[in-house]
Order: C-alpha cells, then sequence, then structure tokens
C-alpha cells in the first residue's frame, strides 16, 4: 500500500518546532537532494544558528552511504555534517556566552549528560551518553539529529564554540571535525619540537595534521598515495614526502618515528607503518575504513610499539584549537561549493580528489 509521507512546512511544523531547509540522503544508494526538517524552537539555554558554512568530512560519505552499518546504522533520511559555523539569530533566556550576531560553530557534538567524569573532565567525546550531531537519537523531538546540510541549527550552548573573528569562515568550518580530530591526538601524543611525526593520507584529516605538527615545530613528513600532492604537502608545513606505493622510500624511514596519524578512509595496510615507528612509538588511528585492519603482532612487539584511535576532541579542547588557529591565522585549504555540487564533491571524496576540504556555501541553499 502506498503511504503518504507529510512534509512539514514553516506554516505547519510541530509544536514547539519549526521548519527549515537541509539536503538528505533518502537511502544508502540515493543522491542527496532538497528535503525539509525539523528544528526546535530554541529552549532556555538554546543557541540558535543560521549556518553559513558547513565542511564535508569523509564521515558524511561514509553515513550518508550507511557504510558504517555495524557500529552506527544510518536512519533515514540522513542530513550529514558537523563542522558548522554561522550566526546567531535567537538566543534563549538563559544563554550567557553567545548573542545574536555572533558567530558560532557546532562540531560533532550537540549533548551530552553533563554529569559523568567525562563531561565533568571536558572530554564530551568519551560521554557514554552524548548525543552526536546527526544520525542520533534526538532527546528532544524524537527521530535523529540533523546536521549542518542545513540553513539553520538549535544547539544547547554548552556546545556552542566562539569562531575567531580573524578566521575565513568557509575555512572555520573544517576546523570543527578535522581540526579538533588532528589536534586532539597530536597534543596528547606531546607532538614538540624534537619529534618526528608521520601524517599518513592528505586529505581534509590529514592537511590539517599537517599544519599543526609544523606549527607545533615537529618534523613533519607525509605519507600519500597521490605524487601530485608532492608540492601542496611541503607547502602545508612537510619537510618530507614519501610516496607511500614506493617501497624503497618507506624503507629509509624504518624505526624512526615517535608519533604517526593514519587519516586514511580506505582499507590499506597499517603494518607498513607500525614498522616505521621507533622504540616505544605510538601510530593513531583517526581514520575509520569500514573493514576491519589486519595488524602484525610482531610490528607491535618489536620495539614496544603501540596503536591508539583517538574521536574528535572535547568542548574546551575545541575551543583551544580554534583560538590556536586564531593566533596562528590558519584554517583549512577548501575548495567552497554550492550544496547542489555535493554528490560530485562525494564521488571526487572517494576518488582522493579533493584539496583539502569542500565547504559548503550555506546560501546557495536558501
Ligand atoms: N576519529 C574521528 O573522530 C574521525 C573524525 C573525522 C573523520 N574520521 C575519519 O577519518 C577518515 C579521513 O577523513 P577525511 O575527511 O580526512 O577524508 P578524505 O578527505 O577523503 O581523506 C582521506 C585520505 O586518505 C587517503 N586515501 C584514500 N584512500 C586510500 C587508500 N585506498 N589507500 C591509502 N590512502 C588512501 C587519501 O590521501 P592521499 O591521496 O594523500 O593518499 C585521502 O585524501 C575517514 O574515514 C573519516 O570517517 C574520523
Ligand atoms: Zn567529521
Ligand atoms: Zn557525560
Amino acid at each position: 500500500m502506498a503511504t503518504t509521507h507529510e512534509v512539514p512546512t514553516r506554516e505547519k511544523a510541530r509544536s514547539g518546532a519549526h521548519a527549515a531547509k537541509a539536503f538528505a540522503a533518502q537511502s544508502a544508494t540515493s543522491e542527496l537532494g532538497p528535503h525539509t526538517i525539523q528544528r526546535r524552537t530554541p529552549l532556555e539555554n538554546d543557541v540558535q544558528i543560521e549556518i553559513l558554512f558547513c565542511g564535508v568530512c569523509h564521515s558524511d560519505l561514509h553515513q550518508a552511504r550507511n557504510e558504517w552499518s555495524s557500529v552506527m546504522p544510518t536512519v533515514y533520511p540522513c542530513v550529514p555534517g558537523h563542522e558548522i559555523v554561522g550566526r546567531v539569530t535567537q538566543v534563549g533566556s538563559g544563554v550567557k556566552k553567545f548573542k545574536p550576531g555572533d558567530l558560532a560553530a557546532v562540531g560533532c557534538l550537540v549533548d551530552s549528560d553533563r554529569t559523568c567524569r567525562e563531561c565533568q573532565a571536558g572530554q564530551e567525546q568519551f560521554c557514554t551518553n552524548f548525543t552526536l550531531t546527526y544520525n542520533f537519537p534526538d532527546k528532544h523531538l524524537g527521530g535523529v539529529t540533523y546536521g549542518g546540510y542545513s540553513d539553520e541549527i538549535v544547539v544547547d550552548e554548552r556546545f556552542v564554540l566562539h569562531v575567531p573573528s580573524n578566521l575565513d569562515l568557509a575555512g572555520a568550518a573544517p576546523l570543527l571535525c578535522a581540526g579538533i580530530t588532528t589536534y586532539s591526538p597530536i597534543r596528547h601524543w606531546g607532538v614538540t619540537k624534537g619529534k618526528k611525526v608521520g601524517v599518513v593520507g592528505l586529505g581534509g584529516l590529514g592537511h590539517m595534521a599537517v599544519k599543526f605538527a609544523h606549527a607545533l615545530g615537529a618534523q613533519t613528513v607525509v605519507f600519500t598515495t597521490s605524487p601530485s600532492k608532492k608540492e601542496d604537502a611541503f607547502r602545508l608545513g612537510a619537510d618530507e614526502v614519501v610516496i607511500s606505493k614506493n617501497a624503497n622510500e618507506m624503507q629509509k624511514h624504518a624505526g624512526s618515528f615517535d608519533f604517526i596519524l593514519d587519516a586514511v578512509a580506505a582499507d590499506h595496510d597499517i603494518n607498513a607503518y607500525i614498522n616505521l615507528l621507533g622504540r616505544d612509538g605510538n601510530i593513531t588511528l583517526v581514520g575509520a575504513p569500514d573493514k576491519p585492519l589486519a595488524v602484525s603482532a610482531f610490528g607491535l612487539i618489536m620495539g614496544r610499539h603501540s596503536l591508539s584511535g583517538s574521536p574528535i576532541g572535547g568542548l574546551p579542547e575545541t575551543q583551544e584549537m580554534l583560538d590556536f588557529c586564531g593566533q596562528h591565522y590558519s584554517t583549512a585549504d577548501v575548495e567552497v561549493i554550492p550544496i547542489q555540487k555535493i554528490n560530485e564533491a562525494y564521488e571526487r571524496l572517494v576518488r582522493s580528489d579533493v584539496k583539502y576540504r569542500f565547504s559548503i556555501d550555506m546560501a546557495s541553499l536558501k
């Protein structure tokens, strides 16, 4: 039997909510297209933001296409986007940090329980009760949360960040995921002058990692499968660039790294990088390919190497990262696109053909 799906309009919104424009995937195999969603009416501690730019993370693509079905199955329609910058249009009566007209940013988290040990330590990314910006149960409206491929969003002020006023907004948007996801492990593992640091995969995350490692004074080596990115890697701050398909070039670095950040979005041989670590060296995965990676026990045993992962970052560290970027006048290198080009952008992401982040100009959704 055919069912009718009622699309809410601005006039016909649920009580306590209003309609907003968005772009959504309706299934794992359909292209993204225009869609109407509900946003809640700002509550006491809420900030309503007109979205100006939203970065395009490879996680958006993984989830739009349900590639993480075993861990985080996608609920459709899915509105991706967790690299959000915009301008505050309205605030609830209890909001202290923002007023209408301010710049504001939202990353991968829009809520958490605020009471657990992790939340109290400002490490909300480890809260077992957090709410992700999209494809996560929405405590206010039911259904799932909808991300930044939209003209507006309403978020509790604890999860809203300040954007340094000297930063280009299109380039600042990707800091909210690509920036914090690389900054956090780089700080955690003590990247600094005198350390040798590798970055694997020069995409959205990878190019931010190169900028941070270089800014912190580390000797920075980029591993790429794309020879065409070599010059850019040097410009972004690499001291050396290795084409990872070349075994001889790889071998020259055996046993020499203090830390390697792996930001590859697809299946690859991680053992080739574990072998490049020096004694007690660590390799951290931020890339999240859908299939498990095979790890050689000997690669870890010899040299007492360690393999870790790292998810995004907490709110205080995200603000610290934004302020660090403000001080260094540093943002992501972006190609600005209208929302109507999102499907083309996804195809280019799959081909590693992005320099180095797509940032959607949300004026195109009006
Ligand atoms: N841990 C977290 O919290 C977190 C947060 C955000 C994103 N992620 C994940 O991190 C990954 C990277 O995201 P992104 O947005 O930076 O993606 P991206 O812009 O597509 O960059 C990924 C890069 O990986 C390299 N690559 C792609 N396919 C490869 C293959 N088959 N073998 C070797 N290298 C390959 C390419 O770099 P080269 O051309 O230089 O080889 C590519 O540019 C994704 O899986 C994403 O979901 C995780
Ligand atoms: Zn992301
Ligand atoms: Zn918590």
